[in-house]
Order: structure tokens, then C-alpha cells, then sequence
């Protein structure tokens, strides 16, 4: 069995939830903690009761303890530079999203990935570990709709977080939108090929950037998915899995705020101006853990299967390119092309 002897890298608001997942396997154990910030590391000793050392880099850490795995639950803008440090140390490496804070450090990773293939690179979507997300793409996957042709998720939430998020160019796209960017690809079941992205920051906004966003994207298999979002938003708001419709050929299927359901054209009927609708639910099928943990776990799992995980960097850039493709249309007030598949 292998047991991972794992760096954290990043001591913040999210790291709690890496740490108490690593202390829950039998086969893990953390061996180092990096921050900025020591002061970082003893608080999360103390909220944890652990005596994990502190360094001040990655590199560093990996020598000095022999890890083989790095959790980097940094901010975006030292993605890169963790990232880095991790697989040229010889570990394999779990991230928060987004992979790096532009296109061009998320395909400089991805290169260096695609150069050490026994190490294993995986990315955050804890999103797509949902219970109803899952019993969704089972219901699109199954034809019930038809082809999905036309998705839309509308997104409204008024997120006072303070820290960083307050002060990024695009906190929406950037912070956020990579959940829905990358629940779209799950749903429709292809990766896009073209992003035109407005961004934009409302009236009342308490965010330095572009707090609110439209985005048309064009998949490669003919649907087109249009996301309207906002942290800005007081009243109503959504939840953060954003309220979704998926039309078909046959029929339409919903994701708001409870189970996902279809209305599907009800078989043998007269040609007529409107068409009667028969309702099917959404299969639950789908029993892994949610949330980090259920990420966590497939991450996991690759590494004992020797296979991709379902969130590895090779998967997930595709979801990192709406994310940069949108920014890059937003300022350039144009289509923009995404890589292809
Ligand atoms: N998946 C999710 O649902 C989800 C939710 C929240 C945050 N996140 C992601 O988690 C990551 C961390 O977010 P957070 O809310 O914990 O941020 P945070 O600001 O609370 O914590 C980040 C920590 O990283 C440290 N840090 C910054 N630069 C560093 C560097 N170069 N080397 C080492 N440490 C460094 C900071 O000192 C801080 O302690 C981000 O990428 C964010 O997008 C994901």
C-alpha cells in the first residue's frame, strides 16, 4: 500500500477541510506545513492539535521530510510557483482551483505535467461531487432530453468575504465561475470551443473588480451554454450550484433548488401546436461522499488505480481555458476561440 507523507501547502480558510481529510486516512499523515506566514502554520497546528514543522517553501519541505504528495491550497497567484515545486520535487500533487492564475502558467503546468506521467496532478471541482449534479448527468446522459442543445445556469449571490476575492481584477470568473464553468462540462458531457464573455462590476458593488458576468459558450458538440452571474447580488439569491436548465430535442431538464427533473414529449401524440410533457426524475445512483471529501477520495483513488482522476490537470484545463478565455473576451470585447480537445 502506499502511504503519503503530505506537504500542505497554504495554512488559510480552506486548508482546514484538506487537513482533517488527510487525518482521516490511514494511510496519510502530513509532514509539513508552508506558509507565508509561521504564524499560519501554528494556528492550524493548534485548530488540528498536530506538531507539523513549518517552512517557508515547498522545496524546502519536500527535502527535508521526504514527502511524496503535496496538497497546495495556496492562493491563485502562487498556484504556479507551488505547483512547480511539487512535481519538479518528484510529488504528486492535489490543488485547489483555479490550477494558476492565467492560461499561459496553467499550459506552462500542464506541460511540465505531461513530462513526469508517474506523478499525478489533480485539481478541486468539488462541485461536481454532488449527489444531484450526478443524478443530473445521468438523466442527460441517459437521451431522456434528446441531444442537450441549449443550457443556461443563472448564478446570484451577494458574498462578502473580504481577503483577496475583494481586490482580484475578475473575483467572479476567476474564484468562481471555474465551478460552474466545469459543472457545464459535466452536464453537457464535452469540453467548449468558443467563449463571449461580458464582465462587468454592478452599481453597489463592494468588490475592487468585475464582480458580475455573461458568458456564451460553444461546445463541441453543437450546444451552446450561456452563464449569467453576479456576487453582487442582494434578494433572491441563488444557490451556489446556480440554477440550471437543459434544453433538448425531446425535452427540458431543471436543477434549481431541489432534485433535478425533465419534462420530455410524451410519446404517440397528434401533431398539435403544444405538445403534452411527461415528467422523469432525475436516478440517484451515484453514492460517493460529497463535496472536498468525494473529490478527495477520486483523487485518491487514480493514484491506487494508476489512472487519470476524473479532475486531473489533462481534464481540467479545458474548464481553466472558459475561465481565461472569458477574461481575455471580456477585455477584448470579442469572440474568443478555446483550445481544442
Ligand atoms: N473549492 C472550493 O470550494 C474553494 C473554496 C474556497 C477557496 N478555494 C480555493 O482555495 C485556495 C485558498 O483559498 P483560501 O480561502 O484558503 O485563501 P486564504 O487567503 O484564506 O489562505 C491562503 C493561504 O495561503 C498562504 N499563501 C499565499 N501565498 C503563498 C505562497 N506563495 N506559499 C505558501 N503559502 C502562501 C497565505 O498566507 C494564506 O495562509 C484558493 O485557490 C481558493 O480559490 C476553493
Amino acid at each position: 500500500m502506499t502511504t503519503y507523507k503530505i506537504v500542505q501547502a497554504g495554512c488559510g480558510a480552506m486548508a482546514s477541510a484538506w487537513i482533517k481529510y488527510a487525518l482521516e486516512r490511514e494511510d496519510s499523515e502530513i509532514v509539513a506545513f508552508v506558509d507565508l506566514y509561521e504564524a499560519a502554520a501554528v494556528k492550524m497546528n493548534e485548530k488540528h492539535g498536530l506538531s507539523v514543522p513549518w517552512f517557508a517553501s515547498v522545496e524546502e519541505a519536500i527535502r527535508q521530510t521526504g514527502a511524496n504528495l503535496v496538497f497546495d491550497v495556496t492562493i491563485p497567484s502562487a498556484h504556479k510557483t507551488v505547483a512547480t515545486a511539487a512535481l519538479e520535487g518528484g510529488c504528486h500533487l492535489m490543488s485547489e482551483k483555479p490550477m494558476a492564475a492565467s492560461m499561459e502558467e496553467a499550459e506552462q503546468l500542464a506541460e511540465l505535467a505531461a513530462t513526469k506521467p508517474e506523478l499525478h496532478y489533480s485539481i478541486m471541482q468539488n462541485r461536481r461531487f454532488l449527489k444531484d449534479i450526478r443524478a443530473l448527468r445521468e438523466l442527460i446522459g441517459s437521451g431522456a432530453i434528446g441531444k442537450p442543445s441549449f443550457v443556461t445556469a443563472d448564478f446570484f449571490i451577494g458574498a462578502h468575504f473580504g481577503g483577496f476575492r475583494d481586490a482580484m481584477e475578475s473575483p467572479l470568473i476567476m474564484d468562481m465561475a471555474i465551478h460552474t464553468f466545469d459543472q457545464a462540462r459535466l452536464i453537457i458531457g464535452a469540453n467548449p470551443v468558443s467563449v463571449y464573455c461580458h464582465e462587468f462590476n454592478p452599481e453597489g458593488s463592494w468588490y475592487a473588480g468585475n464582480a458580475a458576468a455573461v458568458c456564451i459558450f460553444e461546445f463541441d458538440n453543437g450546444a451552446v451554454f450561456t452563464y449569467n452571474g453576479s456576487w453582487c447580488s442582494e434578494g433572491l439569491r441563488t444557490t451556489w450550484e446556480a440554477e440550471w436548465r437543459i434544453a433538448g430535442s425531446q425535452g427540458t431538464a431543471s436543477w434549481k433548488d431541489a432534485p433535478p427533473f425533465a419534462e420530455v414529449v410524451s410519446p404517440a401524440q397528434e401533431a398539435k401546436f403544444q405538445y403534452e410533457y411527461d415528467r422523469i426524475e432525475a436516478p440517484y445512483n451515484w453514492h460517493g461522499r460529497e463535496g472536498h471529501n468525494g473529490c478527495l477520495d477520486e483523487m485518491f483513488q487514480a493514484i491506487q488505480e494508476g489512472r487519470p482522476a476524473e479532475t486531473s490537470y489533462a481534464d481540467n484545463i479545458y474548464s481553466t481555458a472558459m475561465v481565461f478565455g472569458a477574461i481575455r473576451s471580456a477585455k477584448e470585447q470579442r469572440k474568443v476561440m478555446l483550445r481544442r480537445p
